[in-house]
């Protein structure tokens, strides 16, 4: 046990392999909207296990379902029929117009299992050889080599990892003609974020998405949506494509799905479903019946307690509020974008010194491609939490010296 944030850096850089640019912070407790340190001094919490725990840390009623399911049944595999994962199964289509789902583990695993989806779909079904995937610059996808190379982002993400799968191509972002011109008789998908999280906090256009429905309709081609953040209430609707009026062939799920117990889902429509049979995708974990359970419970939570509209509501408040600060400091807020509860607030400079101050101040958030402070915290906080991260912010741009911006 180490008793202090030095002792706990020095074990870790002897024990775990070197990956991840931690925050300067050790959390001992997250509870709500809430994360302590060792000394259980209190962080408010505006990154949520990077858009995990909507529904807030450590709830009692859904470690109530975790205790219980663990007690009757943890992991049996997937050779043998289980309930938690078909009530689950009924739930999650209920909220949405896909007709079939496979259960995983991960969002990158839930888009490698709809690239799959997409390629064998064409190859068994289709009977064409259509396997190329075209994505967007600045999307993320995922870490496994398939997904990161979906990924339209270069650096440390891609480096050194090659040779990359062939049959990607990445074109750039908002440019429909580029698109057009990227699709040929390969293709297969186009897979979108319907906002770019890790990218940007960047929602597509509205324009954008229907001429991209419209070339997926003509080309006789899949359009894949990867709602792995932006899913599941975050953006002010069960699932953000809901807010285009648009039918996914497929789309992904993961991240808030079981509120921090790790799980992914890929949903399609019962056509497409068409392109799995046994033995062509599985996995060992994927639905078990403790996840299954809780997603189960996560999910009846967000539409009894209505979390698409209260994200809605806190996203628009929130948006007031980072609009009346950049009235304020018009040379040092460039602009807010987002959905919802996937906020950003563009700052006119590097960010990493707010981003700091912040994190001195007790509050927690990211920063994403280095000016944008990206907020998504737990879908219940509140308009008292969203106005001290405000005048916090405040009070941080008015001492941050004019040529630092
Ligand atoms: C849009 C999107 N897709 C995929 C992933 C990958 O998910 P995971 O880290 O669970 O593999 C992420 C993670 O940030 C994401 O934001």
């Amino acid at each position: 046990m180490s008793n202090t944030f030095d002792e706990i850096q020095k074990r870790e850089n002897a024990l775990l392999c070197n990956t991840y640019g931690r925050y300067p912070l050790a959390v001992s407790k997250a509870k709500d909207c809430t994360l302590f340190d060792l000394d259980g001094e209190e962080y408010l919490d505006f990154l949520a296990g990077i858009a995990v725990c909507s529904l807030g840390h450590s709830r009692e009623d859904i470690a109530d379902v975790m205790a219980e399911q663990a007690r009757k049944m943890v992991h049996v595999s997937n050779l043998f029929y289980q309930e938690p994962q078909l009530e689950l199964a009924e739930k999650l289509l209920s909220t949405c117009a896909a007709g079939k789902v496979f259960f995983c583990n991960s969002g990158a695993e839930a888009n490698e299992g709809a690239i799959k989806l997409a390629r064998r779909y064409m190859r068994k079904v289709r009977n064409e050889d259509r396997h190329e995937i075209i994505t967007l610059e600045r999307s993320f996808h995922g870490r496994t080599l398939s997904t990161l190379t979906a990924t339209g982002q270069e650096g440390p993400i891609k480096d050194g990892f090659s040779p990359l799968p062939e049959g990607f191509i990445t074109v750039p972002f908002g440019k429909i003609n580029a698109l057009r011109g990227a699709v040929n008789s390969k293709t297969a998908a186009i897979m979108v974020e319907m906002v770019q999280g890790e990218g940007g906090v960047r929602p597509l256009p509205t324009d954008y998405v229907n001429d991209i429905v419209a070339i997926c309709k003509e080309n006789g081609i899949l359009l894949i949506v990867d709602e792995v953040q932006t899913g599941l209430c975050r953006t002010g609707r069960f699932w953000a494509h809901q807010h285009y009026g648009i039918t996914p062939d497929i789309f992904t799920s993961a991240k808030a799905l079981a509120n921090g117990l790790p799980m992914g889902a890929v949903m399609c429509s019962d056509e497409v479903a068409k392109g799995f049979e046994p033995g062509s995708h599985a996995t060992t974990f994927g639905g078990g019946a403790v996840v299954s359970a809780v997603a189960s419970k996560v999910i009846d939570i967000m539409l009894e307690e209505k979390m698409a509209e209260r994200a809605l509501k806190m996203g628009a408040f929130a948006k007031a509020e980072a609009e009346k600060l950049m009235a304020k400091h018009p040379d040092k807020i460039a602009g807010t974008r987002g959905l919802g509860l996937l906020f950003g607030i563009e700052l006119s400079f590097n960010g990493a010194d707010v981003w700091k101050a912040l994190l001195d101040n007790k509050i927690v958030c990211n920063l994403t491609q280095g000016k944008i402070l990206r907020l998504v915290p737990p879908l219940t906080i509140t308009e008292e939490d969203i106005r001290t991260f405000m005048s916090v912010l405040d009070s941080i741009l008015e001492s941050t010296a004019p040529e630092a911006a």
